[in-house]
């Protein structure tokens, strides 16, 4: 603590990081102590663009670790630093924000568990999407019984991703990225996992999952740039840009997830949730709610339909961490729970090697 607010520090000082940043700063009960990153200049862009003054600057985060004050550790590295990160901080006694991808095994995300647990430390895992205005609107209709009982949920991360992303060198390479589910489509298997379960704060427990890959882009030196709509010579995927997942829950709904990185249209986070008594088709409504309907309700509220960081919940994610820490209490989507989403894509890719349904937990 310094000045009784929960001390902050910051790792890996680039694009998703200013919106952790800008949520802390705002939150009454939290300040941004410290900024590690590979390089010092990163950490100084990031504390002069939000108008920090008062903050330390580091590139090793065993040193930012011990820094006095921090309490909370946001881990915002690319995903295959992410296990060694959040075990370092687990183990200094932090509590710890966890980008997406989680991990990159199952043995990392395993270790990492692990690790969270002896320490005893909160976390929360930035399934961001979870706190969109549209998904919580979901979230309580369903809860409310507006649906029913849900038997089947569909959501699809349809994202040509490219260069113009600070992490694509990394990310569109297998040994750093792995998979377009890792990268982009954790977030869709997340939502379909979220909306399958008819409590307010849990989402399905996943038991069985079979998956196709494959696509257009796997190899081609060629990018679609949906800003400018033109194509242009760029380093290419070393994955496929096509995944297309069946998921089963232990409650019987079942979910059809994809991860579209060969899509030449802009970006798109289509959802489909039904169930016994309605449906939800992104922010359409049809419920025995409203008996009599004869239209789809429109739900006017802010949809999950831009890539850009500016435009995520980051807030409300880090008020509700900021709130669970106060309080003692659980994030729903701390690690515990949001590893069963993640082991959903590490099923999948079980699934390409062997052809045959993956049945979970997979430890
Ligand atoms: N939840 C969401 O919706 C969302 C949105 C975007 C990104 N993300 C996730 O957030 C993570 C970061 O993505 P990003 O878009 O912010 O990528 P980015 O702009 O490339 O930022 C990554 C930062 O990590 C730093 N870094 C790299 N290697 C490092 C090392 N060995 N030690 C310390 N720092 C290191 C880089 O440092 P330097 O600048 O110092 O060289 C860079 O500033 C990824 O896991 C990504 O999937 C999540």
């Amino acid at each position: 603590m310094s000045d009784g607010k929960l001390g902050v520090l910051i790792h890996g000082a680039g694009w998703v990081s200013g919106e952790h940043i800008k949520a802390f700063n705002n939150n009454p009960h939290t300040e941004v102590v410290a900024i590690s990153s590979r390089r010092l200049e990163s950490c100084r862009q990031r504390a002069a663009e939000a108008g920090l003054e008062n903050v330390a600057f580091y590139t090793d985060l065993d040193k930012a670790l011990v820094h006095e004050g921090v309490d909370i550790v946001s881990v915002c590295t690319p995903q295959h630093l992410h296990a060694e990160n959040v075990i370092a901080a687990a183990q200094a006694g932090k509590h710890i924000v966890i980008e997406k991808a989680i991990a990159n095994t199952l043995e990392e995300l395993t270790a990492m568990r692990d690790a969270v647990n002896q320490a005893k430390v909160k976390t929360v895992v930035s399934f961001v999407l979870r706190w969109n205005p549209l998904f919580e609107t979901a979230k309580e209709l369903i809860a409310d019984d507006a649906l029913g009982d849900i038997y089947f949920t569909e959501a699809d991360y349809e994202h040509d991703i490219g260069s113009w992303w600070t992490g694509y060198e990394e990310g569109r390479q297998k040994k750093y990225g792995v998979s377009a589910m890792l990268v982009g489509g954790c977030h869709a298997v997340d939502a379909a996992r979220w909306f399958a379960e008819k409590g307010r704060n849990e989402a399905a427990i996943p038991t069985e999952v079979f998956a196709y890959s494959g696509g257009c882009r796997k190899g081609r030196e060629v990018e679609y740039d949906y800003f400018t709509n033109t194509w242009r010579k760029a380093p290419p995927l070393e994955y496929d840009d096509l995944e297309v997942l069946l998921v089963k829950y232990d409650n019987g709904a079942m979910s059809k997830v994809s991860v579209n990185f060969g899509c030449v249209m802009p970006y798109a986070f289509p959802i489909e949730i039904f169930g016994t008594k309605g449906t939800i088709r992104d922010n359409h409504l049809w419920s025995h709610k409203f008996p009599g309907q004869k239209d789809w309700i429109t739900i006017p509220t802010v949809l999950p339909e831009s890539a850009d960081v500016t435009h995520h919940p980051f807030q409300r994610q880090m008020d509700h961490f900021v709130e669970c820490i106060l309080n003692d209490r659980e994030s729903h989507c701390n690690l515990a729970d949001a590893a069963l989403s993640q082991e959903i894509t590490f099923a999948a890719l079980r699934c390409y090697e062997t052809k045959q349904p993956v049945q979970l937990p997979m430890t």
